[in-house]
């Protein structure tokens, strides 16, 4: 059966600050959802929450981009946005850019990853959902699970993998995007995806039979709404096992925590910590960064589980890793390389700071000059 597997998510308003959900807030996005499963739109849902964003799961049968799914979403997420308002939780309704829905929600405010695909026999697929950075967080962990045999060996032993996989990355600020197929292209990809301010995977392909692999939100709220309404919290949706890579090697990544951008304000760099669904709250310097792991066998298009991936002693020491990278981070400051640099910042004072300072640059070398030699300056010039 053909069925598709839909990720939308938003964040609506934050309990307390930015720092996690409201119950009541999940609950009617639940509810809501869950009666379009009761009529029949969709065959299943879930809800996910990572720090102040709730992700709704769906799978159905109407494809990607369906505007009837897209609809549920915004409908549940609007819903939330009531209760959030009556609560005055802090931004609510933050991500819902507009007030009316228009066919589907991209362009809109949340973020989307959605992936149709023939259910295989078995289907393992995991969905992460990550808070306080940008879709590029996968950027790294996407290379390692389906480009680097040294963290997947499955690209050396399973025939399915071994002619490697493509990636399919975009540019965020053109809204172009490129397919590059590994292992050939690979330093290609790799020049690309390493700028991670402007480009994103969005997907990736199976390059035996070009299956359906990995896709990614890679909503830029920033640029959409022309101005920083809060960092765009991605979701990402991997497919596992059988000639994709095996839970542990989709995992393996986040053992090893990275710097992503986000954070703070939007406005800082910091390690993404892999967190158990109860840890996912950051509180300390609005984060770190976190990111949950929801596995599902998805059945006849039912979704059986969650599970909850990262709740694993084996990632203990990334957790423990991380809060040592943020440390040493956090001793930098408003200082680069913690804050980001000017133009990558969510937000900032600096224009106008620079404004009212304008009149007040002086130029050293004249400064130096005694006042015949100004003068004499000044008549050359
Ligand atoms: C980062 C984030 C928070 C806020 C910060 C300031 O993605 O959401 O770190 O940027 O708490 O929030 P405001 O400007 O709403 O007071
Ligand atoms: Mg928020
Ligand atoms: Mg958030």
């Amino acid at each position: 059966m053909k069925i598709t597997l839909s990720v939308i998510k938003a964040d609506i308003g934050g309990f307390v600050g930015h720092s996690s959900t409201h119950p009541e807030v999940v609950n009617t996005v639940r509810e809501h959802v869950a009666k379009e499963v009761e009529k029949g739109n969709l065959i299943d849902s879930d809800i996910l929450t990572c720090g102040d964003d709730i992700a709704i799961v769906m799978t159905h049968t109407h494809g990607v981009d369906a505007e009837l799914v897209h609809k549920i979403a915004w409908e549940a997420f609007e819903k939330g946005t009531e209760v959030a308002k009556k609560l005055k939780l802090y931004g609510a309704g933050q991500d819902l850019l507009t007030d009316t829905f228009s066919g589907n929600v991209k362009g809109m405010g949340p973020g989307v990853a959605e992936m149709e695909f023939e259910e295989r026999p078995s289907e393992p697929v995991i969905v992460f959902f990550a808070d306080k950075t940008s879709p590029s967080a996968w950027n790294l962990p996407l290379y390692e699970m389906f480009a680097d045999p040294m963290n997947t060996a499955g690209l050396v032993i399973d025939p399915k993998m071994h002619d490697g996989f493509t990636f399919e990355v975009l540019d965020v600020y053109t809204g172009k995007a490129v397919k590059l197929n590994t292992p050939a292209e690979l330093y290609d990809l790799l020049a690309l995806i390493g700028s991670v301010g402007k480009y994103v995977v969005k997907n990736v392909y199976r390059n035996y039979d070009g299956e359906i692999a990995a896709t990614a939100s890679t909503q830029r709220l920033s640029l959409i709404a022309g101005q920083y309404v809060g960092k765009d919290d991605p979701v990402l949706i991997v497919r596992a096992q059988s000639g994709f890579p095996a839970v542990g090697e989709i995992l393996e990544p986040f053992a090893r925590p990275w710097i992503v951008e986000g954070w703070m304000r939007g406005s800082h760099n910091g390690p993404l910590m892999p967190v158990s669904f109860e840890d996912a709250r950051p509180s300390r310097f609005d984060g770190p960064p976190r990111v949950i792991g929801a596995g599902y066998q998805i059945a006849n298009g039912k979704l059986i589980g969650p599970a909850d991936m990262f709740k694993d002693p084996a990632f203990d020491k990334a957790r423990m890793v991380a809060q040592d990278m943020a440390d040493i981070l956090r001793r930098q400051g408003i200082f680069e390389p913690h804050r980001l640099p000017a133009e990558e910042m969510e937000y900032t004072t600096l224009p106008k700071v620079l404004k009212r300072l304008e009149g007040r640059f002086y130029d050293t070398e004249v400064e130096r000059l005694s006042e015949e030699q100004k003068i004499e300056k000044e008549d050359m010039d």
